[in-house]
């Protein structure tokens, strides 16, 4: 483990790094299993092969929303390995706001070069932009979005490589993660934050938080700091988003394990605490250091603050001195995003993956319904947690987690969901990340970004992940999207049809499974889908993380993308393209819809401006300013 740089390190390859699991040799399972999986993967084939396989398709029947086929408004570009951002021909892109700048005039002058000092550094934007949503309200557009980790090599000074040294380096990683929530605006010259905007906020790992939920005031989040367990410091790993009904912005805690460590190696817990930190993946040595110079990460001191993280947080980007919600009733576990919709009677629908390899797709259904202006307090922790269940005969359940499925208390299966998901037999997924529902057709699609484990390993609570329906490749490198359609057309049912939209691959080095569905071509290659919003026309962007060495299984894929997808057609074509070594993640509109912001995480190289590599979120537009969405 000492020869591994682990700041460079992603999420899962910390976790991986930690969590070797056993080799598994079921010859016989994987067999059976591969028989299967070429039978379904024939009616992928089928499905994909563009307009002539409309309506042979399991979920034909969207076809009564379906406009015209080839609904694109643009010409799709080309793979690109430079680094900078392409757009198609009658499109430009414009940063909007960058990592370090300011968001109130006495940050101005903050500089990242070197790290940049902790003084101001919670007065910026943050870095490593995610997820996102826009909110119009009273003539004022807001933007809430989140920071979902932090480059530690850039942002503390270069000479310690990455690694604390005090307790000002701790306080300054913290303040450049978590959510930012501030006021744009556009001029002729494009679109540009609205300085010290009263809506303008920076929440970080030490702004106050309520508990909500089943969970809150139990035992095991109660801490010296805090013995009511209701009320908590910050939100972390903050990575997909969603946005209620009524107007408020979800921000999703995902790997939140590798943000807690222990002074002490041989530390011992409680079983049930134990268990816990071994399914979560919370280790004595950390992802970011921080338990070397603030305690409250030190999980010998601080058994508890773990189960404090790994939460969906609400919070109400038009009221800046408000405190954010954390929803225990959502469920503990690595949230990617929260996709909320409502079933067919007003009950609120909320879809969440579990990011990390061979866990579970999730939903919550309110036990209340949502009326526009009414009580809406109660909504996200009142109800039921579902598991999804997939068969091979393409339909699907979900199955719900309560004390009688599982036997665990109302609490335990708040957090600890992954084990209630387990007790309860839901599918073993390929790392769900984005979770999209469509405003014109009741149906919703999850991104299973990939995971190399499928077929290998079981996962870290030593279930069984041999491939399965809709995970039919092992050691799965591309990734795919699978969508299901509820059982009358109505979000909250138990039961429901599936099929999968694409299986990205790579059809020009691979002639097997590997190649992917019919809807992939060397034009609109890629591989792991993971960032995923429906426009309001019904189309489908889809945002990339994955490998972008353009070489061997990923010759011709380029740098990570957009693209999007007609769910009628399966046509899926090429958009944007983002500069090397990034990941594009996160997409919101403006209120006209004539803009797109898209977040780039990470980029490589010495993007946007020859110097430091920022994050930064782009506005595309139109040169025409057409709708773009
Ligand atoms: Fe933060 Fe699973 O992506
Ligand atoms: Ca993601
Ligand atoms: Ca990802």
């Amino acid at each position: 483990m000492k020869d591994v740089d682990t700041t460079t390190l992603s999420a899962d390859d910390w976790d991986e790094l930690h969590f070797p699991r056993p080799e598994e040799n079921d010859f016989d399972r994987v067999v059976e299993n591969a028989i299967s999986r070429r039978g379904f993967l024939a009616g992928v084939v089928a499905f994909g092969s563009g307009a002539g396989a409309m309506g042979t398709g399991l979920l034909g029947s969207t076809a009564a929303h379906a406009v015209t086929a080839s609904r694109f408004a643009f010409t799709p570009i080309a793979a690109q390995t430079d680094g900078t951002v392409h757009v198609p021909e009658g499109y430009e892109w414009k940063v909007m706001t960058r990592w370090g700048d300011p968001l109130f005039s006495d940050a101005d002058g903050y500089e990242i070069t070197d790290g940049g000092p902790v003084e101001k550094s919670d007065r910026i934007f943050g870095e490593n932009t995610d997820g996102m949503e826009t909110f119009s309200f009273q003539g004022h557009e807001l933007i809430a979005i989140n920071h979902e980790y932090p480059n530690r090599k850039i942002n503390l000074p270069a000479a310690q490589e990455g690694v604390p040294a005090n307790a000002d380096d701790v306080l300054k990683l913290q303040n450049i993660q978590g959510v930012t929530v501030m006021e744009i605006t556009e001029a002729p010259d494009g679109w540009s934050v609205v300085k010290d905007s009263p809506f303008n906020r920076r929440i970080h790992h030490n702004t106050p938080m309520k508990i909500v939920g089943p969970a809150a005031g139990h035992d095991l989040l109660k801490t010296e700091a805090d013995p009511t367990g209701t009320t908590s410091l910050g939100t972390m790993n903050n990575c997909g988003a969603g946005k209620t009904p009524w107007g408020t912005y979800l921000t999703c805690e995902e790997n939140f394990n590798g943000y807690f460590g222990s002074s002490d190696e041989n530390a011992t817990y409680d079983q049930k605490v134990a268990d816990g930190f071994k399914r979560y993946g919370v280790k004595a040595e950390s992802w970011n250091g921080y338990e070397l110079f603030d305690a409250r990460f030190d999980t010998s001191k601080n058994p508890n603050e773990p189960h404090r993280a790994g939460w969906i947080v609400e919070i109400d980007p038009t009221k800046p001195d408000s405190t954010p919600v954390k929803h225990t009733g959502l469920g503990r576990f690595k949230h990617e995003n929260a996709e909320v919709t409502l079933a067919a009677d007003g009950r609120v629908v909320v879809y969440m993956g579990d990011d990390e390899r061979g866990e579970y797709l999730y939903k919550f259904v309110s036990n209340g319904t949502y009326q526009p202006g009414g009580e809406t307090e109660g909504l996200l922790n009142d109800g039921t947690l579902y598991v999804a269940k997939f068969n091979d005969d393409m339909k699907g359940e979900w199955l719900a987690l309560t004390p009688e499925t599982t036997g665990m208390d109302e609490a335990d299966i708040a957090v600890f969901t992954r084990m209630a998901a387990s007790k309860a037999g839901g599918t073993t997924m390929d790392r769900p990340e984005w979770v999209a529902s469509s405003p014109v057709a009741v149906e919703a699609y999850c991104c299973l970004t990939n995971n190399k484990n499928r077929g290998v390993k079981a996962n870290a609570g030593g279930d069984d992940t041999s491939v399965n329906a809709p995970n039919p490749r092992e050691a799965n490198k591309y990734g795919q999207i699978v969508r299901w359609r509820p059982a009358n057309d109505d979000h909250a049912a138990e039961g429901f049809d599936w099929d999968l939209y694409v299986m990205a691959g790579n059809p020009t080095v691979h002639s097997d499974d590997r190649a992917g569905s019919a809807n992939l071509n060397e034009g609109n290659l890629f591989n792991s889908p993971d960032g995923m919003v429906i426009d309001s026309t019904g189309l489908i962007w889809i945002q990339t993380d994955g490998n972008d060495d353009n070489e061997g299984d990923f010759a011709g894929n380029g740098n990570n993308q957009m693209l999007v997808g007609d769910p009628i057609t399966g046509e899926i074509a090429r958009f944007m393209t983002g500069p090397n070594g990034c990941e594009v993640t996160g997409l919101a509109w403006s209120g006209d819809l004539r803009t797109m912001f898209v977040g780039i995480q990470h980029p490589g190289s010495n993007w946007p401006d020859g110097g430091t590599p920022r994050s930064s979120v782009i506005a595309i537009k139109r040169t025409d300013n057409g709708l773009v969405g």
